[in-house]
Protein backbone atom coordinates (compact mmCIF):
# COMPACT_ATOMS: atom_id res chain seq x y z
CA UNK A 1 0.00 0.00 0.00
CA UNK A 2 1.42 3.64 -0.88
CA UNK A 3 2.30 6.04 2.20
CA UNK A 4 -0.40 8.66 0.27
CA UNK A 5 -3.26 5.56 0.75
CA UNK A 6 -2.51 4.51 3.97
CA UNK A 7 -2.70 8.52 5.46
CA UNK A 8 -5.67 8.89 3.77
CA UNK A 9 -7.07 5.85 5.20
CA UNK A 10 -5.62 6.73 8.85
CA UNK A 11 -7.40 10.37 8.92
CA UNK A 12 -10.85 8.83 8.46
CA UNK A 13 -13.36 8.69 10.84
CA UNK A 14 -16.51 7.19 9.52
CA UNK A 15 -19.36 6.74 12.93
CA UNK A 16 -23.28 7.20 13.61
CA UNK A 17 -25.06 8.71 16.44
CA UNK A 18 -26.84 5.91 19.45
CA UNK A 19 -29.79 7.94 21.36
CA UNK A 20 -33.30 7.70 22.07
CA UNK A 21 -35.52 11.04 20.60
CA UNK A 22 -35.12 14.00 22.29
CA UNK A 23 -31.77 13.18 23.94
CA UNK A 24 -29.63 15.57 21.55
CA UNK A 25 -28.29 14.18 18.93
CA UNK A 26 -29.51 16.51 16.67
CA UNK A 27 -28.31 19.43 18.61
CA UNK A 28 -25.23 17.56 18.67
CA UNK A 29 -24.66 16.97 15.28
CA UNK A 30 -25.20 20.94 13.88
CA UNK A 31 -22.67 21.64 17.06
CA UNK A 32 -19.86 19.25 15.52
CA UNK A 33 -20.98 20.23 12.03
CA UNK A 34 -19.86 23.69 13.08
CA UNK A 35 -16.52 23.13 14.59
CA UNK A 36 -15.99 21.59 11.27
CA UNK A 37 -16.59 24.63 9.32
CA UNK A 38 -19.21 22.46 7.27
CA UNK A 39 -22.21 24.51 8.14
CA UNK A 40 -21.59 27.99 9.08
CA UNK A 41 -25.05 28.62 10.94
CA UNK A 42 -26.75 27.07 13.87
CA UNK A 43 -29.97 25.90 12.98
CA UNK A 44 -29.40 24.23 10.05
CA UNK A 45 -29.86 20.85 11.09
CA UNK A 46 -32.54 21.62 12.72
CA UNK A 47 -34.82 23.00 10.67
CA UNK A 48 -34.56 20.15 8.39
CA UNK A 49 -35.36 18.07 11.23
CA UNK A 50 -38.40 20.34 12.17
CA UNK A 51 -39.30 20.11 8.67
CA UNK A 52 -39.66 16.24 9.13
CA UNK A 53 -41.67 16.05 11.89
CA UNK A 54 -43.72 18.56 11.64
CA UNK A 55 -45.93 16.36 9.96
CA UNK A 56 -46.28 12.49 9.18
CA UNK A 57 -46.97 13.39 5.49
CA UNK A 58 -43.68 11.35 4.00
CA UNK A 59 -44.36 12.74 0.36
CA UNK A 60 -44.44 16.36 1.60
CA UNK A 61 -40.77 15.31 3.50
CA UNK A 62 -39.84 13.28 0.18
CA UNK A 63 -40.21 16.62 -1.87
CA UNK A 64 -37.81 17.99 -0.36
CA UNK A 65 -35.98 14.75 -1.17
CA UNK A 66 -32.95 16.79 -1.92
CA UNK A 67 -32.05 17.77 1.66
CA UNK A 68 -32.58 14.55 3.54
CA UNK A 69 -30.57 12.43 1.02
CA UNK A 70 -27.38 14.80 1.87
CA UNK A 71 -28.14 14.78 5.32
CA UNK A 72 -27.79 10.63 5.25
CA UNK A 73 -24.00 11.20 5.06
CA UNK A 74 -22.53 14.30 6.56
CA UNK A 75 -18.82 14.56 5.39
CA UNK A 76 -16.79 17.42 6.98
CA UNK A 77 -13.32 17.43 8.27
CA UNK A 78 -11.63 18.26 11.69
CA UNK A 79 -8.00 19.33 12.34
CA UNK A 80 -6.94 16.98 9.25
CA UNK A 81 -9.56 14.65 9.63
CA UNK A 82 -12.25 13.29 7.47
CA UNK A 83 -15.00 12.44 9.15
CA UNK A 84 -18.29 10.70 8.01
CA UNK A 85 -21.10 11.31 10.04
CA UNK A 86 -24.09 8.60 9.22
CA UNK A 87 -27.37 9.33 10.12
CA UNK A 88 -28.99 7.14 11.77
CA UNK A 89 -33.13 8.24 11.27
CA UNK A 90 -35.06 8.28 14.98
CA UNK A 91 -38.72 9.93 15.60
CA UNK A 92 -41.28 8.46 13.16
CA UNK A 93 -38.68 7.33 10.38
CA UNK A 94 -36.81 4.88 12.97
CA UNK A 95 -36.25 1.86 10.59
CA UNK A 96 -34.34 -0.63 9.22
CA UNK A 97 -32.26 1.87 7.46
CA UNK A 98 -31.23 2.99 11.69
CA UNK A 99 -29.94 -0.15 12.19
CA UNK A 100 -28.13 -1.11 9.09
CA UNK A 101 -26.31 2.47 8.81
CA UNK A 102 -24.52 0.81 12.12
CA UNK A 103 -22.95 -2.16 9.80
CA UNK A 104 -21.41 0.96 7.67
CA UNK A 105 -19.37 2.82 10.65
CA UNK A 106 -15.97 2.43 12.17
CA UNK A 107 -17.75 3.37 16.06
CA UNK A 108 -20.44 5.36 17.20
CA UNK A 109 -21.30 8.02 19.65
CA UNK A 110 -23.74 7.50 22.24
CA UNK A 111 -26.01 10.44 23.40
CA UNK A 112 -27.71 10.09 26.64
CA UNK A 113 -30.31 12.56 28.46
CA UNK A 114 -28.63 13.12 31.73
CA UNK A 115 -32.64 13.52 33.31
CA UNK A 116 -33.40 9.96 31.33
CA UNK A 117 -30.79 7.75 31.60
CA UNK A 118 -30.96 4.61 28.87
CA UNK A 119 -33.76 4.69 26.75
CA UNK A 120 -35.07 2.25 24.95
CA UNK A 121 -33.98 3.29 21.32
CA UNK A 122 -30.75 3.27 22.10
CA UNK A 123 -30.87 0.19 23.73
CA UNK A 124 -31.80 -1.38 20.49
CA UNK A 125 -29.27 0.46 18.74
CA UNK A 126 -26.37 -0.67 20.74
CA UNK A 127 -27.39 -4.71 20.30
CA UNK A 128 -26.89 -3.97 17.01
CA UNK A 129 -23.71 -2.13 17.79
CA UNK A 130 -22.70 -5.35 19.81
CA UNK A 131 -23.18 -7.52 16.51
CA UNK A 132 -20.12 -5.81 15.48
CA UNK A 133 -18.31 -4.92 18.88
CA UNK A 134 -18.56 -1.68 17.45
CA UNK A 135 -16.32 1.24 19.77
CA UNK A 136 -18.70 3.49 21.65
CA UNK A 137 -18.09 7.26 23.14
CA UNK A 138 -20.74 8.37 25.46
CA UNK A 139 -21.83 11.95 25.87
CA UNK A 140 -24.35 12.28 28.67
CA UNK A 141 -26.47 15.20 27.36
CA UNK A 142 -28.37 18.27 29.28
CA UNK A 143 -26.42 18.80 32.22
CA UNK A 144 -27.83 22.10 32.53
CA UNK A 145 -30.96 20.67 33.71
CA UNK A 146 -31.59 18.79 36.99
CA UNK A 147 -31.25 15.28 36.04
CA UNK A 148 -29.94 12.30 37.78
CA UNK A 149 -27.22 11.54 39.52
CA UNK A 150 -23.92 11.27 37.40
CA UNK A 151 -22.83 7.96 39.47
CA UNK A 152 -26.21 6.72 38.68
CA UNK A 153 -26.45 7.11 35.73
CA UNK A 154 -22.83 5.63 35.11
CA UNK A 155 -24.88 2.25 36.71
CA UNK A 156 -28.06 2.82 34.38
CA UNK A 157 -25.35 2.27 31.76
CA UNK A 158 -23.42 -0.54 32.68
CA UNK A 159 -26.49 -2.57 33.75
CA UNK A 160 -28.77 -1.65 31.19
CA UNK A 161 -26.17 -2.02 28.36
CA UNK A 162 -23.83 -4.39 29.83
CA UNK A 163 -20.85 -2.33 28.76
CA UNK A 164 -18.67 -0.33 31.57
CA UNK A 165 -18.27 3.36 31.79
CA UNK A 166 -14.80 4.95 32.11
CA UNK A 167 -16.00 8.61 32.93
CA UNK A 168 -12.58 11.18 31.37
CA UNK A 169 -14.89 14.48 32.41
CA UNK A 170 -17.21 14.79 35.29
CA UNK A 171 -19.55 17.39 35.99
CA UNK A 172 -19.29 20.12 38.88
CA UNK A 173 -23.10 20.23 39.60
CA UNK A 174 -25.76 20.41 37.22
CA UNK A 175 -29.32 22.37 36.52
CA UNK A 176 -28.92 25.88 37.71
CA UNK A 177 -25.88 24.92 40.04
CA UNK A 178 -23.97 23.50 36.87
CA UNK A 179 -20.43 25.01 37.05
CA UNK A 180 -18.45 23.22 34.43
CA UNK A 181 -16.77 20.25 33.97
CA UNK A 182 -13.95 18.91 35.04
CA UNK A 183 -11.40 16.82 32.33
CA UNK A 184 -9.82 13.91 34.71
CA UNK A 185 -7.17 13.43 32.17
CA UNK A 186 -5.50 16.50 31.70
CA UNK A 187 -6.86 17.49 35.57
CA UNK A 188 -7.94 20.97 33.97
CA UNK A 189 -11.62 22.98 34.78
CA UNK A 190 -13.69 23.93 31.87
CA UNK A 191 -16.51 26.46 33.79
CA UNK A 192 -19.73 26.51 32.20
CA UNK A 193 -21.55 29.59 30.23
CA UNK A 194 -24.55 29.22 29.04
CA UNK A 195 -25.05 29.92 25.14
CA UNK A 196 -22.08 30.30 23.23
CA UNK A 197 -21.50 29.29 19.96
CA UNK A 198 -17.49 28.72 20.53
CA UNK A 199 -15.80 28.49 23.67
CA UNK A 200 -12.03 29.36 24.68
CA UNK A 201 -10.17 26.34 24.03
CA UNK A 202 -8.11 25.41 27.33
CA UNK A 203 -9.63 24.95 30.55
CA UNK A 204 -8.35 26.29 34.16
CA UNK A 205 -5.81 23.84 35.37
CA UNK A 206 -6.13 22.85 38.78
CA UNK A 207 -2.98 21.04 39.26
CA UNK A 208 -4.70 20.09 43.22
CA UNK A 209 -8.34 19.66 44.02
CA UNK A 210 -7.45 20.58 47.37
CA UNK A 211 -6.46 24.24 45.82
CA UNK A 212 -8.73 26.69 47.13
CA UNK A 213 -8.89 28.20 43.80
CA UNK A 214 -11.44 25.94 43.39
CA UNK A 215 -13.91 27.03 45.78
CA UNK A 216 -13.40 30.07 44.15
CA UNK A 217 -14.17 29.17 40.65
CA UNK A 218 -16.96 27.67 41.27
CA UNK A 219 -18.19 27.98 44.81
CA UNK A 220 -17.90 25.85 48.36
CA UNK A 221 -20.63 23.88 47.93
CA UNK A 222 -19.36 22.83 44.08
CA UNK A 223 -16.28 22.22 44.89
CA UNK A 224 -16.67 20.16 47.81
CA UNK A 225 -19.04 18.06 45.72
CA UNK A 226 -16.58 17.56 43.19
CA UNK A 227 -13.69 16.87 45.63
CA UNK A 228 -16.08 13.92 47.17
CA UNK A 229 -16.75 12.50 43.86
CA UNK A 230 -12.86 12.31 42.35
CA UNK A 231 -12.26 10.43 45.52
CA UNK A 232 -15.32 8.10 44.78
CA UNK A 233 -14.61 7.69 41.64
CA UNK A 234 -10.94 6.55 42.56
CA UNK A 235 -11.93 3.57 44.33
CA UNK A 236 -15.16 3.10 42.36
CA UNK A 237 -14.72 3.89 38.68
CA UNK A 238 -13.04 2.06 35.90
CA UNK A 239 -10.04 3.09 34.52
CA UNK A 240 -9.94 3.95 30.76
CA UNK A 241 -8.51 1.29 28.97
CA UNK A 242 -8.00 2.13 25.50
CA UNK A 243 -7.95 -1.58 23.99
CA UNK A 244 -11.25 -2.02 26.28
CA UNK A 245 -12.71 0.91 24.04
CA UNK A 246 -11.48 -0.19 20.65
CA UNK A 247 -12.99 -3.87 22.42
CA UNK A 248 -16.45 -2.31 22.92
CA UNK A 249 -16.51 -3.81 26.07
CA UNK A 250 -15.88 -0.06 27.91
CA UNK A 251 -17.31 3.42 26.61
CA UNK A 252 -15.30 6.79 27.87
CA UNK A 253 -17.99 8.68 29.34
CA UNK A 254 -17.96 12.65 28.76
CA UNK A 255 -20.87 15.23 29.69
CA UNK A 256 -21.67 18.14 28.88
CA UNK A 257 -24.59 20.41 27.13
CA UNK A 258 -25.44 20.08 23.02
CA UNK A 259 -27.84 23.24 23.47
CA UNK A 260 -24.93 25.42 24.91
CA UNK A 261 -22.39 24.07 23.43
CA UNK A 262 -20.03 22.90 26.16
CA UNK A 263 -18.10 19.86 25.95
CA UNK A 264 -18.41 19.56 22.69
CA UNK A 265 -14.96 20.39 21.56
CA UNK A 266 -13.89 17.98 24.64
CA UNK A 267 -15.86 15.55 23.09
CA UNK A 268 -15.21 16.06 19.26
CA UNK A 269 -10.92 16.24 20.46
CA UNK A 270 -11.92 12.58 22.37
CA UNK A 271 -13.34 11.44 19.30
CA UNK A 272 -10.83 12.01 16.41
CA UNK A 273 -8.04 10.96 18.81
CA UNK A 274 -9.61 7.98 19.92
CA UNK A 275 -12.23 6.31 17.63
CA UNK A 276 -10.66 3.80 15.19
CA UNK A 277 -9.83 4.35 11.34
CA UNK A 278 -11.13 2.15 9.39
CA UNK A 279 -10.29 -1.53 10.09
CA UNK A 280 -10.31 -4.62 7.89
CA UNK A 281 -13.97 -6.36 7.15
CA UNK A 282 -15.19 -9.27 6.96
CA UNK A 283 -16.38 -11.04 3.64
CA UNK A 284 -17.47 -14.83 2.99
CA UNK A 285 -13.91 -15.74 2.64
CA UNK A 286 -11.42 -13.68 4.42
CA UNK A 287 -10.56 -10.21 5.63
CA UNK A 288 -10.23 -7.34 3.76
CA UNK A 289 -7.64 -4.25 4.76
CA UNK A 290 -8.40 -1.27 3.87
CA UNK A 291 -4.84 -0.71 2.70
CA UNK A 292 -5.17 -3.15 0.14
CA UNK A 293 -5.06 -2.23 -3.63
CA UNK A 294 -7.72 -3.92 -5.13
CA UNK A 295 -11.45 -1.94 -4.52
CA UNK A 296 -14.29 -2.98 -2.38
CA UNK A 297 -17.29 -1.76 -0.92
CA UNK A 298 -20.61 -2.64 0.07
CA UNK A 299 -24.45 -1.31 -0.17
CA UNK A 300 -26.08 -0.48 3.08
CA UNK A 301 -29.35 1.55 2.40
CA UNK A 302 -30.56 2.29 -0.60
CA UNK A 303 -33.04 5.18 -1.11
CA UNK A 304 -35.76 5.97 -3.79
CA UNK A 305 -35.66 8.71 -5.90
CA UNK A 306 -39.61 9.69 -5.49
CA UNK A 307 -39.41 10.85 -8.85
CA UNK A 308 -42.50 8.99 -10.86
CA UNK A 309 -40.98 9.75 -14.02
CA UNK A 310 -37.43 7.99 -12.86
CA UNK A 311 -37.23 4.90 -11.02
CA UNK A 312 -33.76 5.60 -10.18
CA UNK A 313 -32.71 4.86 -6.15
CA UNK A 314 -30.09 5.92 -4.49
CA UNK A 315 -27.69 3.55 -3.42
CA UNK A 316 -25.08 4.52 -0.16
CA UNK A 317 -22.17 2.36 -0.64
CA UNK A 318 -19.52 2.15 2.18
CA UNK A 319 -15.65 1.68 0.52
CA UNK A 320 -13.84 -0.77 2.33
CA UNK A 321 -10.62 -1.08 0.41
CA UNK A 322 -8.81 0.50 -2.30
CA UNK A 323 -9.69 3.91 -3.96
CA UNK A 324 -12.84 4.80 -6.32
CA UNK A 325 -12.21 6.63 -8.64
CA UNK A 326 -14.52 8.44 -10.72
CA UNK A 327 -15.87 7.01 -14.06
CA UNK A 328 -14.06 3.37 -13.00
CA UNK A 329 -15.44 0.00 -13.78
CA UNK A 330 -16.63 -2.41 -10.81
CA UNK A 331 -17.98 -5.60 -10.70
CA UNK A 332 -21.74 -6.28 -9.84
CA UNK A 333 -21.24 -9.70 -8.20
CA UNK A 334 -24.26 -10.75 -7.47
CA UNK A 335 -25.59 -10.00 -10.89
CA UNK A 336 -21.76 -11.03 -12.55
CA UNK A 337 -21.79 -6.98 -14.41
CA UNK A 338 -19.58 -4.83 -14.81
CA UNK A 339 -20.96 -1.61 -14.17
CA UNK A 340 -19.45 1.95 -14.31
CA UNK A 341 -19.04 4.10 -11.54
CA UNK A 342 -19.75 7.21 -13.86
CA UNK A 343 -22.05 9.56 -11.72
CA UNK A 344 -21.25 8.34 -7.83
CA UNK A 345 -21.95 11.24 -5.35
CA UNK A 346 -20.36 11.96 -2.43
CA UNK A 347 -21.91 13.47 0.53
CA UNK A 348 -20.84 16.83 2.00
CA UNK A 349 -23.11 18.37 4.92
CA UNK A 350 -25.20 20.97 2.26
CA UNK A 351 -24.69 19.78 -0.82
CA UNK A 352 -24.20 16.93 -3.48
CA UNK A 353 -21.00 16.98 -5.57
CA UNK A 354 -19.64 14.43 -7.84
CA UNK A 355 -16.75 12.19 -6.35
CA UNK A 356 -13.58 12.34 -7.90
CA UNK A 357 -12.05 9.79 -5.27
CA UNK A 358 -12.94 8.40 -2.33
CA UNK A 359 -10.74 6.58 0.34
CA UNK A 360 -11.92 3.12 3.04
CA UNK A 361 -14.50 5.08 5.10
CA UNK A 362 -16.27 7.36 2.83
CA UNK A 363 -19.78 6.95 1.46
CA UNK A 364 -20.36 7.47 -2.56
CA UNK A 365 -23.90 7.64 -3.82
CA UNK A 366 -24.70 5.19 -6.79
CA UNK A 367 -27.89 6.03 -9.04
CA UNK A 368 -29.14 3.06 -10.07
CA UNK A 369 -32.19 1.65 -11.57
CA UNK A 370 -33.99 -1.13 -8.64
CA UNK A 371 -30.92 -3.43 -9.66
CA UNK A 372 -28.74 -3.09 -6.59
CA UNK A 373 -29.91 -4.96 -3.17
CA UNK A 374 -28.35 -4.08 0.62
CA UNK A 375 -25.41 -5.66 0.68
CA UNK A 376 -24.63 -5.85 -2.13
CA UNK A 377 -20.58 -6.06 -2.68
CA UNK A 378 -18.80 -4.27 -5.59
CA UNK A 379 -15.05 -4.98 -6.59
CA UNK A 380 -12.63 -4.11 -8.93
CA UNK A 381 -11.24 -7.46 -9.46
CA UNK A 382 -11.52 -10.63 -6.92
CA UNK A 383 -15.04 -12.00 -6.33
CA UNK A 384 -15.99 -11.09 -2.83
CA UNK A 385 -18.99 -11.07 -0.35
CA UNK A 386 -19.04 -8.67 2.23
CA UNK A 387 -20.83 -10.08 4.97
CA UNK A 388 -22.58 -8.33 8.34
CA UNK A 389 -25.53 -6.52 6.86
CA UNK A 390 -28.31 -8.22 7.85
CA UNK A 391 -32.11 -8.14 7.63
CA UNK A 392 -33.45 -6.71 11.19
CA UNK A 393 -37.13 -8.89 12.69
CA UNK A 394 -39.62 -6.15 12.04
CA UNK A 395 -41.41 -5.22 15.17
CA UNK A 396 -44.52 -4.24 13.04
CA UNK A 397 -47.24 -6.02 11.02
CA UNK A 398 -49.57 -5.28 8.83
CA UNK A 399 -51.82 -6.73 6.56
CA UNK A 400 -52.32 -5.50 2.57
CA UNK A 401 -55.31 -4.96 1.60
CA UNK A 402 -55.75 -4.49 -1.87
CA UNK A 403 -58.45 -2.40 -3.80
CA UNK A 404 -58.08 -3.49 -7.17
CA UNK A 405 -57.74 -7.10 -7.43
CA UNK A 406 -56.86 -7.06 -11.28
CA UNK A 407 -53.65 -4.93 -10.13
CA UNK A 408 -52.11 -8.51 -8.40
CA UNK A 409 -49.13 -8.76 -10.28
CA UNK A 410 -48.08 -5.39 -9.95
CA UNK A 411 -48.55 -5.78 -6.56
CA UNK A 412 -45.98 -8.14 -5.97
CA UNK A 413 -43.61 -6.89 -8.20
CA UNK A 414 -43.80 -3.80 -6.26
CA UNK A 415 -43.72 -5.33 -2.81
CA UNK A 416 -40.48 -7.93 -4.27
CA UNK A 417 -38.48 -4.92 -5.34
CA UNK A 418 -39.29 -2.71 -1.82
CA UNK A 419 -37.93 -5.93 0.23
CA UNK A 420 -34.92 -5.94 -1.92
CA UNK A 421 -34.34 -2.35 -1.15
CA UNK A 422 -34.80 -2.92 2.46
CA UNK A 423 -37.40 -0.88 2.42
CA UNK A 424 -39.94 -2.97 4.22
CA UNK A 425 -40.26 -6.58 4.76
CA UNK A 426 -42.64 -8.83 3.33
CA UNK A 427 -44.00 -12.43 4.05
CA UNK A 428 -46.28 -14.51 3.11
CA UNK A 429 -48.22 -16.62 5.38
CA UNK A 430 -48.02 -20.19 4.88
CA UNK A 431 -51.48 -20.52 5.10
CA UNK A 432 -53.81 -18.18 2.89
CA UNK A 433 -53.00 -15.63 0.25
CA UNK A 434 -52.27 -12.27 2.31
CA UNK A 435 -49.42 -10.16 2.26
CA UNK A 436 -47.81 -9.20 5.17
CA UNK A 437 -45.58 -5.93 5.88
CA UNK A 438 -43.17 -5.89 8.86
CA UNK A 439 -41.20 -3.21 9.84
CA UNK A 440 -38.85 -2.02 12.32
CA UNK A 441 -40.35 1.17 12.53
CA UNK A 442 -44.40 2.21 11.48
CA UNK A 443 -43.59 5.07 8.76
CA UNK A 444 -42.45 2.07 6.44
CA UNK A 445 -45.94 0.81 6.35
CA UNK A 446 -47.14 4.79 5.18
CA UNK A 447 -44.28 4.62 3.00
CA UNK A 448 -44.70 1.50 1.32
CA UNK A 449 -48.41 2.62 0.44
CA UNK A 450 -47.65 5.56 -1.10
CA UNK A 451 -44.97 4.50 -3.19
CA UNK A 452 -46.90 1.11 -4.46
CA UNK A 453 -49.23 3.84 -5.77
CA UNK A 454 -47.00 6.23 -7.26
CA UNK A 455 -44.19 3.95 -8.39
CA UNK A 456 -46.38 0.68 -9.51
CA UNK A 457 -49.67 2.39 -9.82
CA UNK A 458 -51.29 0.13 -7.19
CA UNK A 459 -54.06 1.39 -4.64
CA UNK A 460 -53.51 -0.39 -1.42
CA UNK A 461 -53.93 0.16 2.42
CA UNK A 462 -53.02 -1.85 5.46
CA UNK A 463 -55.22 -3.44 8.24
CA UNK A 464 -53.29 -4.09 11.71
CA UNK A 465 -52.17 -8.03 12.38
CA UNK A 466 -51.34 -9.20 16.04
CA UNK A 467 -47.95 -9.96 15.88
CA UNK A 468 -45.41 -7.68 17.20
CA UNK A 469 -42.17 -9.79 16.52
CA UNK A 470 -40.27 -12.16 13.89
CA UNK A 471 -37.59 -14.69 14.13
CA UNK A 472 -36.15 -16.39 11.45
CA UNK A 473 -36.33 -20.21 12.00
CA UNK A 474 -34.44 -23.35 10.89
CA UNK A 475 -33.48 -26.50 12.76
CA UNK A 476 -31.56 -29.82 11.35
CA UNK A 477 -33.53 -31.97 12.84
CA UNK A 478 -36.17 -32.71 9.73
CA UNK A 479 -38.61 -34.64 11.93
CA UNK A 480 -39.06 -31.74 14.37
CA UNK A 481 -38.86 -29.15 11.79
CA UNK A 482 -41.91 -30.84 10.34
CA UNK A 483 -43.74 -31.01 13.70
CA UNK A 484 -42.61 -27.34 13.87
CA UNK A 485 -44.25 -26.02 11.21
CA UNK A 486 -47.42 -28.27 11.78
CA UNK A 487 -47.82 -26.96 14.98
CA UNK A 488 -47.10 -23.64 14.21
CA UNK A 489 -48.41 -23.26 10.72
CA UNK A 490 -50.90 -19.99 11.58
CA UNK A 491 -47.57 -18.23 12.84
CA UNK A 492 -45.25 -18.80 10.12
CA UNK A 493 -44.52 -17.14 7.20
CA UNK A 494 -41.90 -16.93 4.47
CA UNK A 495 -39.94 -14.00 3.71
CA UNK A 496 -38.72 -12.50 0.11
CA UNK A 497 -36.54 -14.59 0.03
CA UNK A 498 -38.04 -18.00 0.70
CA UNK A 499 -36.55 -18.48 4.48
CA UNK A 500 -39.15 -19.65 7.13
CA UNK A 501 -40.05 -16.96 9.80
CA UNK A 502 -42.24 -17.42 12.69
CA UNK A 503 -44.35 -14.82 13.84
CA UNK A 504 -45.72 -14.22 17.35
CA UNK A 505 -48.10 -11.74 19.36
CA UNK A 506 -45.51 -11.80 21.82
CA UNK A 507 -42.58 -12.49 23.73
CA UNK A 508 -44.79 -15.18 25.91
CA UNK A 509 -45.61 -17.02 22.94
CA UNK A 510 -42.39 -17.16 21.27
CA UNK A 511 -41.01 -18.31 24.90
CA UNK A 512 -43.63 -20.86 24.91
CA UNK A 513 -42.65 -21.84 21.65
CA UNK A 514 -39.18 -21.68 22.31
CA UNK A 515 -39.45 -24.70 25.10
CA UNK A 516 -41.78 -27.15 23.06
CA UNK A 517 -38.71 -27.08 20.46
CA UNK A 518 -35.86 -26.71 21.65
CA UNK A 519 -34.03 -27.85 19.15
CA UNK A 520 -35.26 -25.06 16.48
CA UNK A 521 -33.47 -22.03 16.28
CA UNK A 522 -34.88 -18.40 16.81
CA UNK A 523 -33.13 -15.81 14.94
CA UNK A 524 -33.47 -12.58 15.25
CA UNK A 525 -31.41 -11.38 12.30
CA UNK A 526 -30.68 -12.84 9.02
CA UNK A 527 -28.12 -12.36 5.85
CA UNK A 528 -28.52 -12.31 2.63
CA UNK A 529 -25.94 -14.78 1.35
P1 LIG B 1 -32.88 14.45 18.97
O1 LIG B 1 -32.28 14.82 17.66
O2 LIG B 1 -32.06 13.45 19.73
O3 LIG B 1 -34.30 14.03 18.89
O4 LIG B 1 -32.86 15.71 19.91
P2 LIG B 1 -32.71 17.27 19.61
O5 LIG B 1 -31.33 17.63 19.32
O6 LIG B 1 -33.77 17.71 18.68
O7 LIG B 1 -33.06 17.81 21.05
C1 LIG B 1 -34.30 17.53 21.70
C2 LIG B 1 -34.66 18.68 22.60
O8 LIG B 1 -33.67 18.78 23.62
C3 LIG B 1 -34.70 20.03 21.89
O9 LIG B 1 -35.67 20.79 22.54
C4 LIG B 1 -33.33 20.59 22.18
O10 LIG B 1 -33.30 21.99 22.12
C5 LIG B 1 -33.11 20.09 23.59
N1 LIG B 1 -31.69 20.00 23.97
C6 LIG B 1 -30.67 19.48 23.25
N2 LIG B 1 -29.51 19.59 23.94
C7 LIG B 1 -29.82 20.19 25.11
C8 LIG B 1 -29.06 20.59 26.25
O11 LIG B 1 -27.85 20.44 26.32
N3 LIG B 1 -29.76 21.16 27.27
C9 LIG B 1 -31.10 21.38 27.22
N4 LIG B 1 -31.68 21.95 28.27
N5 LIG B 1 -31.85 21.02 26.17
C10 LIG B 1 -31.21 20.44 25.13
P3 LIG B 1 -37.09 21.03 21.93
O12 LIG B 1 -37.84 21.86 22.89
O13 LIG B 1 -37.70 19.74 21.52
O14 LIG B 1 -36.77 21.76 20.62
P4 LIG B 1 -36.41 23.30 20.47
O15 LIG B 1 -37.73 23.96 20.50
O16 LIG B 1 -35.51 23.69 21.60
O17 LIG B 1 -35.74 23.36 19.15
Amino acid sequence: MSNKHQKEVSKRRTFGIISHPDAGKTTLTEKLLLFGGAIQMAGAVKSRKTATHATSDWMAVERERGISVTTSVMRFNYHNYEINLLDTPGHQDFSEDTYRVLTAVDSALMVIDSGKGVETQTTKLMEVCRMRNTPIITFINKLDRDGLEPLDLLSDIEEKLQIECAPLSWPIGMGKGFKGVYDLLRQQITLFTPSQDTRPEDGIVVQDLADPMLDTLVGNFAADKLREDIELLQGAANPFEYEHYLKASQTPVFFGSAINNFGVRELLDAFVELSPAPGPRATTTRLVDPGEEGFSGFTFKIQANMDPAHRDRIAFFRVCSGKFTRGMKVMHHRLGKEVNLSNATIFMAQERAHVDEAYPGDIIGIHNHGTIKIGDTFTDREELKFTGIPNFAPEHFRRVVLKNPLRMKQLQKGLLQMAEEGAVQVFRPIVGNDYILGAVGVLQFEVTMTRLKDEYGVDATYEPLKYTLARWVHCDNKRVMTEFEKKNQFNLAFDAEGHLTYLAEGNWRLNHTRELFPEVIFDKTRESV
